[in-house]
């Protein structure tokens, strides 16, 4: 009790975040350091590629992706955006309109929107930078 609504939701979207698994491609070295990558560095968009027969594509800034937003224009987003591989938008289009309201609030209370990420590469170009092979989908017989 006593407890301020917005801390509360700050807290419900770091929740989010965390089993969301967010973090694992949109936080640097997120993965490669079993998740101890300071709260101060979260969501800031990765510099390691997923590379596969779609082109290679780098986790966004998602503190910059919010920054010119407000919160109704971050759900409309949210439901209906679609991503190249891997971002799982399928699982962002399905989130409840209350916890897209906590992971805004959450992102917003992180500071300082950082750089964006490398752009993507399209298909048949080499990615300079370290990255990860994806397989295309499953070939229909
Ligand atoms: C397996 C890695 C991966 C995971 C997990 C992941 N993303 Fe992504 N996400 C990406 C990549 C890569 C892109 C850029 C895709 C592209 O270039 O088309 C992206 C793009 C996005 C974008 C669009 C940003 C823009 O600037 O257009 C949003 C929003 C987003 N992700 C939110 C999330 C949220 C919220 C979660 C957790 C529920 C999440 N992502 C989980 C890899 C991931």
């Amino acid at each position: 009790m006593g407890k301020n609504p917005d801390n509360l939701m700050i807290a419900q979207g770091k929740y989010l975040f965390t089993i969301g698994g967010c973090n694992d491609c949109h936080t640097e070295g997120f993965i490669q350091s079993d998740g101890k990558v300071p709260v101060s560095e979260w969501l800031k968009g990765s510099t390691f590629g997923w590379s596969g027969p779609r082109g290679t594509t780098y986790p966004r800034n998602l503190r910059l992706f919010v920054k010119d937003l407000t919160v109704d224009q971050w759900i409309q987003k949210a439901k209906t955006l679609k991503r190249r591989p891997p971002m799982p938008w399928f699982d962002l289009n399905a989130m409840k309109e209350d916890d897209l309201r906590a992971i805004y609030n959450f992102i917003k209370s992180l500071g300082t929107p950082g750089t964006q990420s490398p752009d993507f590469i399209p298909p048949g170009m080499d990615a300079p930078m370290p990255h990860a092979t994806i397989p295309g989908p499953p070939q229909s017989h």
